[in-house]
């Protein structure tokens, strides 16, 4: 039986970038550039992309296409079965992003609402809007009801097999999300003091790269906003036709995301510094930013929701990548149905999401180690026992699972499939692949020794002494 391909690489292409641009772009990798110093996380981040990540998606794009299979299918089919625990970290990790991605999501919706009906008018002081951010974040009960809606809908849209419907939503979403994300740089760069939030943003401060932490971070990163480390893209992989270029697909795809990350830094970054907010507000900055942003610019209540109405479309598309990991596991290893399986992981998700959602207010003590009740020894250096839920869920996928995957992955294509899949890169040596002694190099070395080495750090087995 034929399988069903994309009509042409187009269809790949916003399938492949509607999954990766998300909150990882517009909401992630601002606040984390304010946090790691700025310019030093920007260059560290574009390193990560040219040496391990366009590498890392061509691999994974390979992988699908090679065995036509999903995730787990593919590793066990192309390799033998102990290969599907390759697979299993990013199944995992998909279901620990996607229940505190809902959470964000949720906070997206109700800032669409606010804005909308102006509740965010004339207020531009760092602390009233840090305040009002904490207190409706904090809350018990409306960000849970905001982060049910966010999941419902993902749900139904799942199950209903409405995919298409929100792709179309995207495909003429993204490009205005685009547009007003560049008329809104170029406002925030003509703000008063931009020019101290720009150099922030684009010099970087060389010592700031000694540290393993930043390393750490931008390899999360790069790994979360690209979709990487999850099958996500070995699945849109093993929908592409035999003869679509995949070295250029692969770095098309990378440097779109890039783009869309770097471009809400230029928008985010120098309001910061124009209005005064501090580098490390964390996870509530962009929603933070942007109301003060839009009180800048003409029709700010139209375009402040419109702005948020794109991020949730935005959220959503990535989501939804998110959840069909989840669900075809359970369809492919469980054997449940399709609707049993989008149900069942969503609900799940829905209730750790609760406690990712609580770390902002009533549970933001609460941690791991201290659930476990150990406070002391090997313990007290594992970062991720030692955070609030929240800070846990993202952590142990981003920082952990997804560069274990990528560990894993690498090393599958570097030292067992190099051949079978390099002719399956350059469909039988007729695809100009010009990079292709570098990327054998990356896949076997480059990849696994920068992932397992970061790792170490990440899980606290090395100590960076910051
Ligand atoms: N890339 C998405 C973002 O930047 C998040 C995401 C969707 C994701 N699917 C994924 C991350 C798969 C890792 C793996 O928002």
């Amino acid at each position: 039986m034929a399988r069903e391909t994309w009509k042409n690489n187009t269809g790949f292409i916003l399938a492949a970038a509607g999954s990766a641009v998300g909150l990882g772009n517009i909401w992630k990798f601002p606040y984390l550039a304010a946090k790691y110093g700025g310019g030093a996380f920007l260059l560290g981040y574009l390193l990560i992309i040219v040496v391990i990540i366009k590498s890392m998606m061509l691999a994974e794009v390979v992988i699908g296409r090679a065995a036509h299979k999903t995730s787990v299918g593919a590793f066990s089919l192309l390799g033998s079965k102990k290969w599907k625990l390759a697979g299993s970290f990013g199944v995992i990790a998909a279901f620990m992003i996607l229940s505190f991605y809902s959470v964000v999501a949720g906070w997206g919706i109700y800032y669409m609402v606010e804005t909308a009906l102006g509740k965010l008018n004339g207020i531009e002081d760092p602390k009233a809007l840090g305040a009002f951010f904490t207190h409706f974040s904090g809350g018990l009960v409306a960000p849970i009801v905001y982060h049910a809606i966010f999941m419902f809908i993902l749900v139904f849209i799942a199950i209903r097999g409405v995919v298409g419907g929100i792709e179309k939503l995207s495909r003429y979403g993204m490009p205005l999300l685009f547009v007003l994300a560049f008329i809104l740089a170029v406002r925030s760069l003509s703000l008063p003091n931009a020019n101290v939030g720009l150099t922030f943003y684009l010099v970087p401060q060389w010592s700031q790269l000694t540290n393993p932490d930043l390393w750490s971070a931008a390899l999360g990163q790069a790994f979360f906003s690209m979709s990487l480390g999850m099958g996500v893209m070995v699945a849109y992989g093993s929908y592409l036709k035999k003869k679509a270029n995949l070295p250029r697909v692969s770095v098309l795809v990378s440097t779109v995301d890039t783009s869309i990350a770097f471009l809400a830094g230029l928008v985010i970054i120098p309001a910061i510094f124009a209005f005064g907010f501090p580098n490390t507000a964390g996870p509530g900055l962009l929603f933070m930013v942007m109301p003060a942003v839009f009180n800048q610019i003409w029709g700010g209540q139209f375009f402040g929701s419109l702005f948020f109405f794109l991020i949730v479309i935005a959220a959503a598309t990535s989501a939804i990548s998110l959840l069909e990991v989840v669900a075809s596991y359970g369809v492919e290893q469980l054997g449940y149905s399709h609707k049993k399986s989008v149900i069942l992981f969503g609900t799940i998700a829905f209730f750790i999401g609760i406690g990712a959602s609580y770390s902002m207010g009533p549970w933001s003590n609460i941690t791991v180690a201290h659930v476990l009740g150990v406070s002391s020894g090997f313990i007290s250096h594992v970062p991720f026992f030692n955070t609030n839920i929240f800070d846990t869920l993202d952590y142990l996928s981003g920082r952990v699972l997804l560069p274990l995957s990528g560990f894993v992955v690498s090393v599958f294509v570097g030292w067992f499939k190099i051949h079978v899949l390099l002719k399956e890169i350059t469909n039988n040596n007729t695809v100009d692949f010009w990079w292709q002694s570098y990327f054998v190099f990356a896949v076997r070395y480059i990849i696994p020794l920068v992932t397992g080495y970061i790792l170490l750090f990440s899980i606290g087995i090395l100590h960076s002494g910051y």
